[in-house]
């Protein structure tokens, strides 16, 4: 069986600064920098342009993990976009992306790259990874490219009704190329993902019920212009449900990566744990005795840009020298859905 291993990461953010007193400052939302940060240690994030969504983000990403993985988008045989913030309700982002890298389709030979979408919300990433590795190892794909991308600005109520949930979220996308190698020394090495259902609307964005007929709500059942509560439209979450699911699902699904390797914390390098919530990743780490040293974070300045965290996260940590080949890195990622995973990676 082939192995699987990251060979490339990249990581995009929309330049634009947005910190908390501008969310009350620029929007009107009644909040205080204080209260942000106390509870979830945000102090920015990024928006993006108008015009700039989760594709062209990630595309940005991709672009740095194809050539830190020293190879061309030509030699890609799997393009996967993890996000909760496509660009339309079909197709997913992945072929808008794709299409991003004219390269492709030049010359007398186009790469007709398939183009998978994921929407795993804030585990998208892991969900990604899990499959990109399956795929290397089953000898289907030599290279497979793995990006969350996310364009929550967009879609974020930010008035003060909205501010429990406007406050978390912000934009950018990383990116990461699993390639097969014949060095055992790295590789995926475990990956586990979960799901509870039950958990579906404790964070969810019903803009549209399908089940209904028409989807969207019309003026007296009149075909035209569609009229869309707020509660329909905005993003709602049921914050301590999704506090108290988060830090239970994150310490298991990493127990579960270390035990089925027989691991412990001490022989972990570097924690790779979705930013969420400053305060969830202090509980986990607590929980499971893990040393601040060993953790990364970026939800400071970026918040939680949900799919895009991880390889954010990953890429950063390559280009400062704080993740370097030999070590052995473990993630943990938990979202909407309820839907969690955790892996472990020899760098
Ligand atoms: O990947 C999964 C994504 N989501 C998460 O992981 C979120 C998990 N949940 C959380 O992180 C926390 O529940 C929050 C940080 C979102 C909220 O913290 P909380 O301690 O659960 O606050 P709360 O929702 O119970 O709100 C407490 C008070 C309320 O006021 P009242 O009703 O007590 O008067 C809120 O209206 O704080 C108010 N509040 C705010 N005040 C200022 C809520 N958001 C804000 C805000 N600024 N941005």
């Amino acid at each position: 069986m082939p192995n699987a291993y990251i060979s490339g990461t990249g990581g995009y953010v929309p330049p634009r600064v947005v910190t908390n007193d501008d969310l009350a400052k620029d929007y009107g939302i009644e909040t205080t920098h204080e209260w942000i940060f106390q509870r979830t240690g945000i102090e920015e994030r990024r928006y993006a342009e108008d015009g700039v969504g989760s594709a062209d983000m990630g595309y940005e990403a991709a672009k740095i993990a194809i050539q830190r993985a020293g190879i061309s988008v030509r030699d890609i045989d799997m393009m996967i976009f993890a996000t909760l913030s496509p660009e339309h309700h079909f197709p997913g982002s992945g072929v808008f992306m794709q299409r991003k890298f004219t390269e492709l389709f030049e010359g007398d030979m186009p790469r007709y790259v398939p183009a998978m979408d994921i929407r795993n919300q804030c585990s998208g990433f892991l969900y990604g990874l899990g499959t990109a590795a399956s795929m290397v190892q089953a000898g289907a794909c030599k290279h497979v490219l793995v990006v969350g991308g996310e364009t929550h600005s967009a879609a974020l109520d930010m008035t003060t009704r909205g501010r429990t949930v406007t406050s978390l979220f912000g934009d950018g996308a990383g990116a990461a190329v699993v390639s097969a190698t014949d060095d055992p020394k790295r590789g995926v090495r475990k990956w586990t993902l979960g799901a509870d259902g039950r958990g579906a609307e404790s964070l969810w964005m019903p803009v549209w019920d399908i089940r209904k007929k028409p989807f969207v709500p019309l003026p007296d059942g009149r075909m035209g212009d569609a009229v869309l509560k707020p509660e329909m439209v905005w993003p709602q979450m049921d914050g301590k449900q999704v506090f108290r699911h988060a830090v239970e699902k994150m310490c298991m699904a990493l127990m579960q990566v270390c035990f089925d390797l027989s691991l412990s914390a001490n022989d972990i390098d570097l924690f790779v744990f979705h930013q969420a919530n400053m305060r969830i990743n202090q509980y986990v780490a607590q929980q499971l005795g893990i040393p601040e040293e060993k953790m990364i974070h970026n939800i400071h300045k970026y918040g939680n840009t949900t799919a895009a965290t991880i390889p954010l996260l990953l890429a950063e940590a390559e280009e400062t020298g704080r993740l370097k080949p030999g070590m052995k890195v473990a993630m943990v990622a938990f979202g909407a859905g309820f839907t969690w995973g955790a892996a472990i990676v020899d760098w």
